[in-house]
Parts: C-alpha cells; sequence; structure tokens
C-alpha cells in the first residue's frame, strides 16, 4: 500500500490541477466501457473524479480496468488532465477534468451488490440496515453522520467554554423507572438480581449536583424500552445538563447559546439569539398541541361563542357538559371532495374526536356540512374567522382536551398536505408552565408529567395536594418544527417537597425510600438549587440534516421493531451463559424445561 497511498481525495482537484500526477484512493461508483476506453467514477467520502483508461493503454492494463466492478476498493495512479470542452460536467464539482490513468491496482473486490450505493430509495429499510456499512457509504449518509460528529463537536466546545465539566455517570444503575420501561441486566454474581440501564443520567446529574460540579454535561446514552418510531429509538443520544444555583432563564440561557454555536459552526445557520417562549396552555389552545410547528401560523379558534345562536345541538351539548368546540380555518381548501375530508376526519379521530364538522366559505356565506345551522350568524363567523371565499372551517366540539389535539393534529396534517412549512426553516420556542401532574385514567391516578423531580411553581406550594391537576410546575421543553428537541426543570431540593410529590404520584414513603432513598438522603446533605434540561441530540441531528427520522442520523440504529437486522439482535443466547445468569426462558406454552447447571 506504501506506493499507492492517496496524494488526493476524489473530491478536490480542478482544472488548475491539469498535468499533476496523482494517487486516488476509493470505490468504483459507476463504470462504463466505450469503444476501448474505460471510464471510472471513483468515489470516497469527498466526491467522484472520472478516471479514464485509454484505448491506447496496454491490453493488460485494459484487462484490468474492464474487470473491475461496482464497489470495488482501488488506487488510481494518474495524470490530471483537462476534459474536452464538450465533457465537461458542471455539476461535478470535479467535472472539468479526469484522470487519465497509468496503473490501477485492485485493493478488495466486491460481491453483487444488496442496492446500489446513492440509491437508497429503491432499498427497503430492513435491507438498507441489514448492509448499513453498504448504506453508510452513500453521500447523503455520510453527510449526515458527519454533521452529527460536527454538532457533538460543537456542543462540547460550547459547553467547554461555558465552564461545564463533562462527567460519565454509570449504565449499570438501580431501576428507578422515570416513564418507559427500563432495560433489565441480570447480575451473575448477585444471581436473581438486575442491573437496569439508564432512561436518562436524571438521578445521577442531581447527585453531582449535592456534590458541587455546579455545571455537568454529558453527551450519554439512554435506553428507553418503549415502542420504536420515527423520532424514537430504543437507545439514544442527550445532551445532558445540569446547574447549581440557577433559574429556568439561566437554563434557557446556556441551552440557547449552545444552539446557536452548534447551528453557526455546523451549518453556517444563524439562528435567533433567543427563542420565544410559550405557555402550555396558549400551546395548546392555539395549536392542539405541546410541540407546535411554528413555521405556519394556522390557529385553532374557539367557537363556542357562536354555538348558543346556532342551532347545532350536537355542539350545544358538548358546551353544557363542560366540553370544547374549535373551529380551524383551512386556507383554500372549499374545493376538497368529501374523500379529503373524511381523511381529514381520520386523523380527529386517532386523537379520540367522534367527528370532524366542516363548513365551506363561500361569496353567499357558508356552505355545506354545518353551514344550515348558522346561516343567521354566517357572516359574522366569517369575519369574526378572517375567513376569506374559498376556506374551509373545521370543527370538533368534544372534551377540552380531545378537541385541542384533534383539531391539533388535523392542522399538523394540513401543514404538510398544503406545503405551509419551509424545509430548510428553523422555528425554535420554548413551551413553559407545563402542568406538573397528569390523571392517569387507567390506573386512576395521578402521574408526574415529566418526572418526579421537577418543581411545583411557588404559588402552588401551599395547595398542591388539594388539585394536582392545577398545579403548574417550574418545567419546559424546547421545541422545534413540530418537535420536542428537549426537556428539563427546575428541581425539587427540599426533601419535604418531594415527599409530597412522591405522595401525590401514589407512592408511598416506603416505596419512595425504597426507590429514591439515596437521592433523598444526598439531599438531606446540603443540596444546592438546581435545575438542568436534556436535548435529545439524534433529534436535533435530524432537524440540522432535513431528516425525518433518527435513523438516518444514527450509524447503526434499530428499526421499528427494535430489531438490527445486521447484527440480529436482539439474538438468543447460550444455555450456559442463562445457566451463569440462572435464568430461564419462558415460552408461549410455559417454562421451557430448560435445567439450570446446578440441578435446580
Ligand atoms: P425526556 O424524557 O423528555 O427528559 O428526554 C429529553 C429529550 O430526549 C429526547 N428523547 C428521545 N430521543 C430519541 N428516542 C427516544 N426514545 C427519546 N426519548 C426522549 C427528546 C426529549 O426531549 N432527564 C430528563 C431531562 C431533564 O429533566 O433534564 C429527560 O430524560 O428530544
Amino acid at each position: 500500500m506504501e506506493n499507492l497511498k492517496r496524494t488526493v481525495t476524489c473530491g478536490e482537484l480542478k482544472a488548475s490541477d491539469t498535468g499533476k500526477i496523482v494517487i486516488l484512493n476509493g470505490w468504483v461508483h459507476r463504470k462504463r466501457d466505450h469503444g476501448g476506453i474505460s471510464f471510472i467514477n471513483m468515489r470516497d467520502h469527498s466526491g467522484i473524479t472520472q478516471v479514464v483508461v485509454d484505448e491506447t493503454a496496454e491490453e493488460s492494463f485494459k484487462a484490468i480496468a474492464e474487470g473491475l466492478k461496482y464497489e470495488y476498493c482501488i488506487a488510481v495512479q494518474g495524470t490530471v488532465r483537462t476534459r474536452p470542452p464538450e465533457m465537461v460536467n458542471p455539476d461535478m464539482p470535479t467535472g472539468e477534468i479526469e484522470v487519465s490513468a497509468s496503473l490501477i491496482a485492485v485493493l478488495s473486490a466486491c460481491d453483487t451488490l444488496p442496492f446500489m450505493i446513492d440509491q437508497r430509495s429503491d432499498a427497503r429499510d430492513d435491507l438498507r440496515l441489514q448492509y448499513r456499512y453498504l448504506d453508510l457509504r452513500s453521500f447523503s449518509m455520510q453527510k449526515n453522520i458527519r454533521i452529527r460528529g460536527e454538532a457533538m463537536f460543537r456542543a462540547r466546545e460550547y459547553l467547554r467554554q461555558e465552564g461545564f465539566c463533562e462527567i460519565e455517570t454509570p449504565t449499570l444503575i438501580r431501576s428507578t423507572p422515570e416513564g418507559a420501561r427500563d432495560f433489565l441486566v441480570p447480575s451473575r454474581i448477585h444471581a436473581g438480581k438486575f442491573y437496569a440501564l439508564p432512561q436518562s443520567p436524571q438521578l445521577y446529574k442531581q447527585l453531582l449536583m449535592v456534590s458541587g460540579f455546579d455545571r455537568y454535561f454529558q453527551i450519554a446514552r439512554c435506553y428507553r424500552d418503549e415502542d420504536a418510531r420515527g423520532d424514537r429509538q430504543l437507545e439514544f443520544t442527550q445532551i445532558d445538563m445540569e446547574m447549581s444555583f440557577v433559574s429556568k432563564d439561566d437554563v434557557f440561557r446556556v441551552t440557547e447559546g449552545m444552539l446557536v454555536h452548534m447551528f453557526r459552526r455546523t451549518l453556517g445557520v444563524e439562528l435567533p439569539a433567543a427563542f420565544p417562549r410559550i405557555s402550555w396552555e396558549e400551546a395548546m389552545d392555539s395549536y392542539g398541541s405541546d410541540k407546535p410547528d411554528l413555521r405556519f401560523d394556522l390557529k385553532l379558534r374557539d367557537f363556542a361563542p357562536y354555538v348558543e345562536a346556532g342551532s347545532f345541538s350536537v355542539f350545544k351539548d358538548v358546551l353544557a357538559q363542560g366540553g370544547a368546540v374549535k373551529v380551524l380555518v383551512a386556507p383554500g381548501c372549499a374545493g376538497y371532495s368529501r374523500k379529503q375530508i373524511t381523511g381529514l376526519e381520520e386523523v380527529a379521530k386517532t386523537y379520540k374526536a367522534q367527528g370532524l364538522a366542516w363548513a365551506k366559505v363561500t361569496a353567499g356565506g357558508l356552505e355545506g356540512g354545518v353551514a344550515k345551522f348558522y346561516e343567521a350568524s354566517a357572516a359574522q363567523i366569517t369575519r369574526d374567522l378572517e375567513a376569506r371565499e374559498g376556506d374551509l372551517l373545521l370543527f370538533v366540539g368534544a372534551p377540552k382536551n380531545i378537541a385541542r389535539l384533534s383539531l391539533g393534529a388535523v392542522r399538523s396534517r394540513l401543514g404538510k398536505d398544503l406545503g405551509l412549512a419551509k424545509q430548510d426553516e428553523f422555528k425554535f420556542a420554548w413551551i413553559v408552565d407545563f402542568p406538573l401532574f397528569e390523571w392517569n385514567e387507567d390506573e386512576k391516578k395521578w402521574d408526574a408529567a415529566h418526572h418526579m423531580f421537577s418543581m411545583p411553581q411557588e404559588k402552588y406550594l401551599s395547595t398542591l395536594e388539594q388539585n394536582p391537576g392545577e398545579v403548574k410546575g417550574d418545567m419546559y421543553d424546547l421545541v422545534c418544527n413540530g418537535c420536542e428537541m428537549a426537556s428539563g426543570s427546575i428541581r425539587i431540593h427540599d426533601p419535604e417537597i418531594q415527599k409530597r410529590i412522591f405522595a401525590i404520584a401514589g407512592y408511598s414513603l416506603q416505596d419512595a425510600e425504597q426507590r429514591f432513598g439515596f437521592l433523598l438522603n444526598a439531599f438531606r446533605y446540603g443540596p444546592p438549587p438546581h435545575g438542568g434540561i436534556a436535548p435529545g441530540f439524534d433529534r436535533l441531528v435530524m432537524l440540522m440534516c432535513g431528516e425525518t427520522t433518527i435513523r438516518d442520523v444514527i450509524a447503526f440504529p434499530k428499526n421499528t421493531v427494535g430489531v438490527s437486522p445486521m447484527d440480529e439482535a436482539p439474538s438468543d443466547v447460550e444455555q450456559k451463559q442463562l445457566d451463569e445468569l440462572r435464568l430461564k426462558t419462558v415460552t408461549e406454552e410455559g417454562t421451557q424445561s430448560r435445567k439450570c447447571a446446578d440441578g435446580t
């Protein structure tokens, strides 16, 4: 290899390099043989160079060139020459030149490819994951993974400058479920006991505050046994941060500064120095979502003021039962067919709405759907809603949260269908004043909405237990383009308040002691007031790369059912391993009759 080592990469040669003798290392991207001449498009991560083996070359050399197949790994020595004017390719950065080869060495051959590199949209997702090392050769994946690396470096760079200390916390921890299911790891030494993989380093970072590391961060791997989706993986990465002696404004400032730095240095994109803040209540009311896409306006409006004057009894009943009627003006959608409206109704129904009512705005007022119930007030309704001829009004009447969420989902769908959001725009916003608890209808109890360590806002402290549903927390999310990017809160550092929160969430003092005793103990030793946040790194990179799934920005992700088709994880293990762990597996039919080595 010594005398075949590259002197240039495949993406850098220009007309000004004409006459230079160069060596290229890379892969055969495309190849065509044409009238005794071979044209080889040679690729590495930086680009493509056209290599030519001329008609006049020696027969043995021509034979090597002709024998090359896609993705052979090769070294080429040759002379840079400008292409004849008619052969210049303005779409290629190296399109002005070609390399006339004097030597080609095959460094390694390549089997028949399962799919063409850089034509990944044709390949099934699982095939791409099975041959992930080939998929990663494509320019788009190279770009994504390199953006990821750069963004990670820039996050570190910024946080170091801001005086943060990077500290690793354990990944074999005590099981303290945080909301999702834990992944468990059996202990061999302590048979029958389990470690858990952390869902996040939440408790450890709070303990580090007790230890006096007043500005901590970690690029942390997190593990959650939940269904994988576009923006969820079983294992993912957070930029985990915690700070002592801070208010939420300090946490916001650092996070904004870090994102501005990451976007500027990684993408050359300038984000605003501070992001707008929207209360949870307003986000839900106006956008029907706690992670609104703010790239387009399209706000939900309250239709209750018009219900009484109309004659639609369904909406009247909803209001009588304490529900809400919300309306959305879909711009220019009056021409929607029944089928299209039914499609939107299906979206609303996935959020438990009974249906989606509609009326078209015409020159004469409102038409079709529920228009007949509002004839008298049609003019006022269209004026108040600023609806124009050709718009479509969409209504949901339901219990308040269902009305907001379902019409919010319709808003998101319309945003996509109508192309309302610019693809290269980043609209960050803070969502603040979250409810501290949410009602768990299945178990008929209050759950902590974020996690149990978030501080209630001061004004609710005296009345926490009276009406948990009303309590707002010192909690915040950062959202961008309809996706939750980060979550955090000011934490409880007073053990008494912490115990009250545990009690409301249904943990007896004994339960709480057993699960979180170490944290409560630590809080007896002068814990500083503290707070933090954890941006989801995969989601941030997905946004930066303009992708729609975090799979496309993770080198080796799992598929939607949690499988890695490449190495076939999860897999069976040897009986000996199970025996050592004193584990028996259970099938549908019952316990397998496998005995442990010691006969138990
Ligand atoms: P939370 O659970 O909201 O908060 O997670 C923080 C951020 O992590 C990202 N995220 C995920 N990304 C990919 N796949 C997943 N399965 C996944 N789950 C979450 C999201 C989310 O906003 N310890 C707290 C943070 C804190 O309070 O400081 C926590 O983990 O972008």
